[in-house]
């Protein structure tokens, strides 16, 4: 298929010419999913011209530098929706200098369709192809969809280094609002029930840029022994509910959290004897890409397919290979909680902390300092079949525990974390009282340099609780976030 039809030729300008449509004071809806498919030649051109300021960026979930970084750099974004990843946003967030709001990756389209916030002036969105139906994204959807539903006008950046394999990789279907929203008729992460282009009538479009900007590659911590460890006590879990009967052989499709944890704890089913297995999950990571190829996943269903620079080279070069094993779906499905619970996933999240009664901090670093945001951790978390929190029982060198008397932050509330693994053991915390929750977790997951400490916290908070029910000391209960900002260390 051409990228772009002779009838849209007109509409092909220079990335600066298409800049300036975009105003100071305006809102962008951007495409890309965890810096895959997010457009950079616009972006590129407003940092030069410097023309465009107190910007609104919305995008479901981190671009790359050219957006996230540059952008902000330059002074030009002032308020920043739903999730991030980049370092120098995140200072400027923390600074106060940026305005971000943190929203469920499941919710963030949703509010853009009920029209909840302010609304996009203009939607500006990487793509493999256009036609006269509409948009061929590049390898993420994210809220892509429905910023372009939502825009007065659609700026589409057609990216000629893309493979044109893309084009039929993606599913995009419309739920449309209440009291009338569509059943999703998703019933196996392999079912199509939309159209593999956005809708999007032409006259909507205001320029057509090409471009042949790479998106910067995905980069992941090596793997270590605890995150194997991880990995191997996930896989023991799993194993575990298989044998008592209360998972089939083909265990649920299996939803796989952002980030190098993640992406190392994943990668421990290749050594699972596991199956014919699928994924539907939010971002595809490098792991699943071997899985694939280890007949350990059938498929996988996502909305963003985020690869280190090695794996998208292979993805790219071979994707008629992977092509029926794979499909990309907006955001909003991906991510939704009815065919979360439908599909019965079983879904892997990684906490930054972990309360002893399982309450979860899944974004902020110490209680104040905004890290990446919830992403999808939420919608997964609370619809899944079962719902598992993996992490290391320590960070930054062992002066943290991540296992704490009280998260300084809440995200996922006890209700909805049922399982806690990290490289000490597992925590299977389903039908558990909550001083039943806080032994096993300071037993079977706390690192043992920690282990002392929390068991003397937690026989104080049995002594001198006034409820016995979830027992705490509270003046002391974030005492050991407070040592480490003063002393620069939890023990
Ligand atoms: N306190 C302070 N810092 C902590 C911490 C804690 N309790 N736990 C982790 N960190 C720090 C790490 O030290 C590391 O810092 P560094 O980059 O300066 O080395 C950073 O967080 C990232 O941790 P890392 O060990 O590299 O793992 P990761 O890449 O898997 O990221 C999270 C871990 C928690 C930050 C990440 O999974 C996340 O953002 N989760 C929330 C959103 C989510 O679950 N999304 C998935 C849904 S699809």
């Amino acid at each position: 298929m051409e990228r772009v039809p002779p009838s849209m030729r007109d509409k092909i300008m220079s990335a600066e010419k298409a800049a300036m449509l975009i105003h100071s004071g305006m809102s962008i809806g951007v495409s890309g999913f965890t810096s895959v498919g997010y457009p950079k030649a616009v972006p590129n051109a407003l940092v030069k011209s410097g023309h465009a300021r107190d910007l609104t960026i919305c995008v479901g979930a981190a671009v790359g530098d050219e957006i996230d970084g540059a952008m902000v750099r330059a002074g030009l974004v002032k308020r920043r929706y739903a999730h991030q990843s980049n370092p120098d946003l995140r200072n400027a967030i923390n600074r106060g200098e940026v305005e971000y709001s943190d929203v469920h990756i499941s919710h963030f389209p949703m509010n853009m369709n009920q029209h909840t916030g302010k609304t996009l002036d203009i939607a500006l969105i990487e793509c493999t192809a256009v036609s006269e139906d509409g948009l061929y994204l590049a390898a993420s959807a994210g809220s892509s969809d429905a910023a372009v539903r939502n825009a007065d006008k659609v700026i589409v950046e057609i990216n000629e280094n893309l493979p044109e394999g893309l084009v039929g990789m993606h599913d995009i279907f419309e739920v449309g609002l209440p009291p009338h929203a569509r059943i999703i008729p998703i019933t196996d992460p392999r079912d199509r029930v939309g159209t593999p282009y956005i809708p999007c009538p032409k006259e909507k479009i205001a320029a057509i840029v090409l471009t042949d900007l790479h998106d910067q590659p995905q980069q992941f911590k090596p793997f270590s022994d605890s995150t194997a460890k991880i990995g191997e006590n996930v896989v023991k879990f799993l194993l575990g509910e298989v044998e008592a009967g209360r998972l089939p052989e083909s265990i649920g499709p299996i939803q796989s959290g952002v980030g190098s944890v993640g992406n190392a704890v994943l990668s421990g089913l290749a050594k699972s004897g596991l199956r014919h297995l699928m994924m539907y999950t939010e971002v595809m990571q490098d792991s699943a890409l071997n899985l694939i190829e280890q007949g350990v996943f059938d498929f996988v269903s996502s909305s963003s397919i985020a690869l280190a620079e090695e794996n998208r080279r292979r993805f790219y070069d071979n994707i008629d290979y992977f092509k029926d094993k794979m499909l990309i779906r907006p955001q909003e499905i991906s991510n939704h909680p009815e065919v979360i619970r439908r599909l019965g996933i079983i879904a892997l999240n990684t906490p930054m902390e972990v309360d002893i009664y399982g309450n979860v901090n899944s974004t902020h670093t110490m209680g104040t300092k905004m890290m990446n945001g919830i992403g999808g951790s939420g919608d997964f978390a609370r619809n899944a079949r079962i719902s598992i929190f993996a992490t290391e029982s320590t960070a930054k060198k062992g002066l943290i525990s991540c296992i704490v008397p009280m998260v300084s932050h809440v995200d996922q509330t006890e209700h909805d974390v049922q399982v806690v693994i990290t490289e000490q053991g597992i925590a299977d915390l389903r039908w558990k009282i909550p001083r039943e929750r806080a032994e096993l977790l300071i037993e079977n997951c706390a690192h043992p340099d920690y282990k002392p400490l929390l068991w003397d916290y937690y026989n104080t908070a049995l002594k001198v609780s006034a409820g016995k029910h979830t027992p705490h000391v509270l003046e002391e209960a974030l005492s050991w976030h407070i040592r480490f900002l003063e002393t620069g260390s939890m023990k």
